[in-house]
Order: structure tokens, then sequence, then C-alpha cells
């Protein structure tokens, strides 16, 4: 079972192992077919919006144990054009230097392992909620979503089919559908109905417009307000998805022998969580998520959008979450403030002054691990002097979350993830940084 697969042209883009469960949490490992690292769940996947980790260098990103990190197709699109990474710089893992070098003297010893062709592997997210998040006067209708580029003003269509296109040249492994969001704490209930029934339709327009599907995984998105009653959008939404599956899982289970089944008829990969984490109660946002995870499939990945808070990913992985990604822990890093299990450390703040103290005892990162002292960083942060702190900051907060969901894995595989939430809980809370 713990395996790696061996990938054949007609193989499925993804391999996902389940390798233990811990009352509803997970222990999983997602293999892709392009030489990329395995990567272990529970996963969180930093996010480089532009196609970089904003103060990381990409070797830094594998030597942090980074094996999956998340791009948007709204800000590539926008600037340089997805077009143009693909014709120009060969694809987004080639841009942003996830491919590596070849390794000639390996060659020459005529060595049998083969070196991994990537550093680390890429999701994009498909527009639709940046868009609706970032730019002025966005507008959706059936077609897509309508908005005016940053740049020119002029107005700009994005459809389900030009997300696509642009997601498969940009190449990455993991790519979303175009969804309709709404912001959860809207208060239109027919907004909500039109949102999340367009939304499957537009993965159907996504799934017939997508090239790729021996290389990139293509997740539909669950959306549905904070409905999650008998009969409500969350359980329609889950219904809808969870048919075309059938659908496509039945032909192919029939299909002739050897036939390729058509766009249609994929196999969902992995499933998407959305139109969470923008304002709502914890106990809204857990109660949609707790619906979701009893309602998916136990054998394909589940990926909450937008989420990365340290005590979310805690509780929503005890709840059956295996992705999530978040600007949280690198756009924090820039504002000077570090994440410990003992909470934030604001690094600006007077009371850091005379501090010795590294960040965190026993964190791998570059500040951690050589000693430097949380008084240096804040000297560094007040002294006009920030790009080596934020560099240092980032980096620490990277590790931590590779950190935090390394040891909520073993946790689970070990049999006592219940144990290890109350020591993150009393930790975060009863002993405040
Ligand atoms: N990022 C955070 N939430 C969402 C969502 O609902 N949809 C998409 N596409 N991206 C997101
Ligand atoms: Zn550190």
């Amino acid at each position: 079972l713990n395996q790696p697969p061996t990938f054949t042209s007609e193989s499925p883009a993804l391999c996902f192992q389940v390798h233990g469960i811990c009352g509803r949490a997970r222990a999983c490992t997602l293999h892709f077919p392009n030489g990329g690292p395995p990567v272990p769940t529970p996963r969180f996947m930093p996010v480089g919006t532009k196609g970089t980790l904003k103060a990381v260098l990409p070797s830094e990103i594998s030597d942090m144990n980074c094996p999956i990190i998340l791009a948007n197709t709204y800000h590539l699109a926008i600037q340089p054009g997805t077009e143009l990474i693909d014709e120009i710089f060969g694809g987004l893992p080639k841009f942003m230097g996830s491919v590596m070098p070849e390794d000639n003297s390996d060659k020459a010893a005529n060595k049998s392992s083969v070196p991994p062709k990537r550093r680390f592997n890429l999701l994009t997210d498909s527009g639709g909620f940046q868009m609706v998040s970032l730019a002025a006067l966005s507008q959706v209708t059936e077609k897509g979503v309508l908005f005016e580029s940053p740049y020119t003003g002029k107005p700009m269509l994005l459809k389900p089919e030009d997300s696509i296109r642009c997601q498969n040249e940009i190449g990455a492994d993991i790519i979303m559908q175009l969804d309709d969001v709404v912001s959860s704490v809207a208060t239109d209930d027919n907004r909500f109905k039109i949102a999340t029934f367009r939304t499957l339709r537009w993965y159907d327009r996504c799934v017939n417009a997508h090239q790729c599907s021996h290389q990139q995984n293509l997740f539909p998105i669950m959306q549905g307000a904070l409905d999650v009653s008998q009969g409500g959008l969350r359980e329609l939404c889950l219904a809808g998805f969870k048919h075309r599956d059938e659908q496509a899982q039945k032909h192919v289970n029939t299909g002739g022998e050897g036939s390729v089944p058509s766009k249609l008829q994929q196999r969902i990969p992995g499933f998407a969580i959305g139109g969470l984490a923008g304002g709502e109660s914890k106990e809204e946002f857990w109660m949609v998520v707790d619906h979701a995870c009893r309602h998916l499939p136990d054998d394909r990945p589940r990926y909450l959008m937008g989420v990365g808070y340290p005590l979310d990913l805690v509780v929503c992985t005890a709840l059956g979450v295996d992705q999530y990604d978040c600007v949280y822990p690198t756009r924090t890093a820039r504002f000077g403030v570090a994440l410990t299990d003992a909470g934030l450390s604001k690094l600006k703040q007077h009371e850091f002054i005379f501090d010795d103290h590294v960040i965190e005892e026993g964190c791998p990162c570059q500040a951690c691990s050589r000693g430097v002292s949380r008084k240096r960083l804040h000297m560094l942060l007040k002294s006009g002097n920030t790009s080596v702190a934020i560099q240092l900051l980032t980096q620490h907060n990277v590790c931590y979350m590779m950190g935090l969901v390394n040891r909520m894995r073993e946790a689970i595989l070990e049999q006592r993830y219940p144990a290890f939430c109350r020591q993150f809980l009393a930790a975060q809370f009863l002993n405040p940084a």
C-alpha cells in the first residue's frame, strides 16, 4: 500500500494513499506523475501568488521540506500572461524554479536512482475568488466573471474555459474549477442559490475544456453558503458533484478494453471545500467543514480553501480535511509576526528588545537553527533594514507550518491525535507567548 506508484501514460494524474485514520483525521500521501516529491497529508500549501513565495528562494522551498505550493491564475494571467509563461519559460514549474537542472555527474556515473525532476509540486487556483475579492467592479454572469484589469482599466471576461486554458498553460499538478464565490456573510439567499448551481454548471464547462487530465488534476469546489440543512445548498452541491463522479466511475468500470474515458467521464481526483474563511463565526465554519467531510468520499483528498490559522488546521484535520492553503503565515511574517506553539510573537513590540531566545527552540529554520535571537530580529525590523528579517521570519513561519502538519500526521499514525489536539490547545491558550 505504501509503495510509491508507477505512473503510465494512461494512469490518472494523482495517486492517493491512505496510511492511517485516527477518529476522522487521516494521514495520507498524494503522488503526482511529474517527478516532484510525494505530498504527505495533512498538508499546508504556502501561497506564491505570482509564481514566487515572497522572500523565499526556490531551493529554500524544498530545503524547508515543503512539497507543494499554490499560485494564482488570476495574477499570472494578468501579468506576465499564461501564454508567455508557457511559450517563453515552458510552464510555471520552470518559471518558479521547481524544475531541477539535470545532474550530469549522476548521468556520467550511470546511477540507477533517477533524481526527482521537481523541487516541489504546484496547485493553481482558478481566479474566480481572486477576481471577486480583489478586482474593482467585478460582475458575475452565466458566461463568466467580468472584471476591470488592474493594469489597463479595460473590462475583461474570464470564462470557465479561459481559466482552464490558462491553468493548462501554467501546468500545475492540481488545477481548480472556476467557481462562483459569494462572501459567506452575504445576506441574499437567492444569490447563494444561483452561485451554487452555477458552480456545478461551470464545473462541467471546465471538465469539457480541460486538455491534460493525465497530467493535471481538476478539482471541483463545493459551494453553498453556510447552509448545512437537509436538502440545503451544501447538500445539493455535494450531491451534484457526487452524481457526476458516479457517472464517471460507472463509465470507467464498464468502458471498453483499454479505452481512455472521455473528458466528461473522468473520475473526480479530489474535492475542494470553498466559500469559507470569509468572516463567518467559527461555529458556522466548523459546521460546514464537518458536513462536507462526512459526505465526501473517503478515498479522495479533501482540500479546504483559504484556511491557514494553526488552530483551524488542528480542528479541521480532526474533521477529516487533508489539504489547506492560505497567505496568512507568509503575509504575517512580512508584518514582523512569528508563529509559535505558544501563539504569536509580534517581534516589532518593545518587549523583545532584550530577548535573547530564538523564536522557537528546535525549529529547523535558518533563524532558529543558527541562533538568531528575538532581540536581533526586533532590531532588524525596527532599523528600517527589514528585508533580512522578513526573509528569516517567512522561513520560520513556513517551517512552523510544515512542522505542525508533520506532527499532526505523526500523531494520527500513532493513534494519539486527540491528545495532540489537547496539548496544542493548552500550549496556545493557557501559556501565551
Ligand atoms: N480561496 C478561498 N476560498 C475560495 C473559494 O471558495 N473558491 C476559490 N476558487 N478559491 C478560494
Ligand atoms: Zn524558526
